[in-house]
């Protein structure tokens, strides 16, 4: 299996220290390395984060509508595709009577890795590509259409609407799709308070602070002096106000950093603000993908609400 390696270690290193520089640490640096990967693969395992086995079991329950919508011959080229657990349902199923063309971008190179051995026994002709999502146009061009993009893991939600659906339309021929799932906000104001509460605690855990942790950490950070908090916050928006996190770490003690070569001090009192999720209603998302140029093709809930896997193609 072939790998494209579009991103080194050193370009990451390079852009973490410009980031750390205007005290911000976004999300891509999380699941760098083998410890980064390590602590997603530990928090997205764990009964503490309830929120990744949902959006599996919602992808499971509904693969045959899903290939049945989609053009003969399709490939699959999945962004930020993590371990490539969900990936490797697709394929089974698509890859029943031919050969599939995947191929599997994710910034972590140690994820892409994995993600490429857990289809090692199944009919794909598989590339890995260790590439930012943000870099779709340099890259998306060596395959043909028509092609499923996907975006698992409510990675939708970690971009701005805007800027994540028109990278991706832009890059979409007819044939192509795009398959992504996410978190949704009830409908229900009601259910609101309580569902504020439960995801407030549930991303507060002590895995997701490791993974948020981790970029500092494996450059030398002493791990309990630097306080990671998470809170969820309203915001004006066109198509309503959704919810999105704010997430930031605050440094307890004055220490240095090792980064690239070179020492960075952290200063106590700190602020490093970090990545977003937002927290759309199902009809939030419908408004999104209209005014993206997308249409949906099935649209899949799940029984309590909270959940959302969306397949859709451009218009
Ligand atoms: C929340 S995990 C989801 C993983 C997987 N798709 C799943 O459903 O379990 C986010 C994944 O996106 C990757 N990622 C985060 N930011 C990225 C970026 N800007 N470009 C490429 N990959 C990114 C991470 O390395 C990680 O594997």
């Amino acid at each position: 299996m072939r790998k494209i390696e579009i991103l080194t270690e050193n370009d990451l290193e390079d852009k973490l220290c410009d980031c750390l520089s205007r005290h911000e640490l976004p999300d891509c640096f999380l699941y760098v390395g083998p410890t980064g990967a390590e602590s997603w693969i530990n928090l997205d395992h764990s009964e503490e984060f309830p929120f990744a086995s949902t959006l599996e079991n919602l992808l499971r329950r509904n693969l045959p509508p899903i290939a049945e919508r989609l053009p003969p011959g399709v490939g699959l080229l999945s962004l930020g595709v993590g371990e490539g657990r969900k990936e490797r349902l697709l394929l089974a199923e698509f890859s029943r009577d031919r050969t599939v063309c995947y191929v599997a971008v994710d910034v972590s190179s140690h994820l892409v890795d994995l993600a490429l051995e857990a289809v090692g026994d199944l009919n794909v002709a598989a590339v890995g590509v260790v590439a930012m999502t943000e870099d779709l146009p340099l890259f998306r061009v060596r395959w043909h259409s028509p092609l499923l993009i996907s975006l698992l893991g409510n990675n939708f939600s970690n971009y701005p609407p805007a800027r994540i659906l028109d990278l991706i339309r832009d890059q979409m021929g007819p044939d192509d799709h795009f398959l992504f799932d996410c978190h949704v906000l009830p409908g229900e104001v009601g259910k609101r308070e309580s569902w504020r509460r439960s995801v407030e605690r549930i991303y507060g855990s002590g895995l997701n602070a490791r993974l948020n942790l981790a970029p500092l950490t494996r450059h030398g950070a002493i791990p309990d002096s630097c306080d990671f908090s998470l809170d969820l916050m309203t915001e004006p928006s066109e198509q309503g106000p959704p919810m999105r996190t704010r997430k930031g770490v605050r440094v307890l003690k004055n220490q240095t950093l090792f980064l690239h070569g070179d020492i960075s001090p952290l200063r106590a009192g700190e602020i490093i603000e970090m990545g977003l999720t937002c927290k759309y209603t199902p009809d939030q998302v419908q408004a999104l993908l209209r005014a993206h140029r997308f249409e949906t093709v099935r649209r899949f809930l799940n029984f309590e609400g909270d959940s959302m896997l969306v397949l859709a193609r451009p218009v």
